[in-house]
């Protein structure tokens, strides 16, 4: 058929996510054609695989992903190696690469842009920074005519929820436990607790927003993991409360960035946003501060980041069209007359 075809590689929290939203959104012009995994049996005969389709292709070789037509690689496993090598080949041989790896695009982003460039196919991450919420399509494209010059936030929604609810009295270990629970948390949650998760962030906008090309191992990190019950106590005396903010802002010809929790005043929307919400401010030279806030974390809300990619790419791919259907307009709103 003319569809274009799509493989996934890994079905966890987000991949799982992703075909659920395709089965259930139906774009048509658009087939999810293969998924990879290892132990591929246990995960097509998970309760997570009701919504795929029978004609998908369920499998544990890369090799038969890369020799096959698919047009689009939706890559949901993380890390570094071997992921990096998989990609460089599915580029190469043509196939446009949709991936939320943050690891991958804050050290290895430029190079593989310029493959991608190099075989006119596509590489997009919308969902590598804050999940659900459209950062990287709004500085690429609402405020790529600006000049940004500060990006200040949250970009990690475990380290959020966590701290959010050490606020209201919960236990650190408690908390984490949790948002593993959830599927908000990294593989391995000192990424997150520990900063390396926000940095990459933090270095991905920083190339998209600023313009300026950080190593994420140079960017000063400090753990949340250090933070007790009793630094909330201290910090509500100053009318403050706890959060890991990121920030990046240019000087000149250097960047200062950091990573890390911080006071943040109780007057400040940074220290309204709880649980897995992410907040990114930046800074523009004409258009002053533009705010972006929504669910970082969480497999359907990144999911959603990742779905849209796969339909920005399919459309420049193809004619791939969105379903509208006519509506008649009611003002039978259920709710009386007040901002909720
Ligand atoms: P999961 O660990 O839930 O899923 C990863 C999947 O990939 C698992 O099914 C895993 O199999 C499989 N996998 C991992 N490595 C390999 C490998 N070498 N060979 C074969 N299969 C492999 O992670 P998430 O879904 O949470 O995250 C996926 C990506 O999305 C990561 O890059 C993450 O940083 C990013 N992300 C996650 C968000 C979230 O809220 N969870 C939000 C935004 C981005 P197995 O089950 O056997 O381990
Ligand atoms: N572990 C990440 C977080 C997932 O908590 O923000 C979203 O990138």
């Amino acid at each position: 058929s003319s569809s274009i075809k799509v493989a996934l590689l890994g079905f966890g929290t987000v991949g799982s996510a992703v075909a659920r939203v395709l089965s259930a959104r139906k774009f048509s012009g658009i087939e999810l054609t293969h998924i990879f995994n290892r132990n591929a049996e246990r995960k097509r005969t998970s309760p997570a695989a009701r919504s795929v389709p029978d004609s998908v292709l369920w499998t544990e070789s890369i090799e038969e992903i890369l020799r096959s037509d698919v047009d689009i690689v939706i890559e949901l496993m993380g890390g570094l190696n071997p992921v990096e090598g998989w990609l460089r080949k599915a580029l190469t041989s043509g196939k446009s690469v949709v991936t939320a790896n943050k690891q991958l695009i804050a050290y290895r982003g430029a190079k593989l842009a310029r493959i991608a460039a190099q075989h006119n196919v596509q590489l997009v991450y919308g969902a590598a920074v804050a999940g659900g919420v459209p950062v990287i399509p709004g500085m690429l494209q609402g405020l790529c005519g600006d000049q940004i010059t500060r990006l200040s936030g949250i970009v990690n929604g475990t380290c959020n929820f966590i701290l959010s609810r050490m606020e209201s009295g919960a236990a650190y270990a408690t908390v984490l436990a949790d948002a593993q629970h959830a599927g908000y948390a990294e593989a391995d949650p000192s990424a997150d607790v520990d900063g390396y998760d926000a940095r990459a962030k933090l270095c991905i906008l920083s190339r998209i927003a600023l313009h300026a090309e950080l190593d994420p191992d140079t960017v000063p990190t400090q753990s949340i993991s250090t933070v007790e019950a009793i630094d909330f106590a201290y910090a509500k005396e100053l009318s403050c409360t706890i959060r890991q903010v990121s920030q990046a802002e240019l000087d000149g010809r250097t960047v200062h960035a950091r990573v890390g929790p911080m006071l943040v005043p109780l007057s400040s929307p940074i220290a309204w946003s709880h649980g897995t919400q992410n907040m990114v401010v930046a800074t523009g030279r004409f258009g002053g501060d533009t705010v972006f806030s929504g669910h970082g974390a969480g497999g359907d809300p990144t999911a959603v980041a990742v779905v849209s990619d796969l339909l920005a790419v399919a459309q420049r791919c193809a004619t791939v069209q969105l379903p509208v259907r006519k509506r008649k307009v009611t003002s039978d709103f259920l709710a009386p007359h007040y901002l909720r």
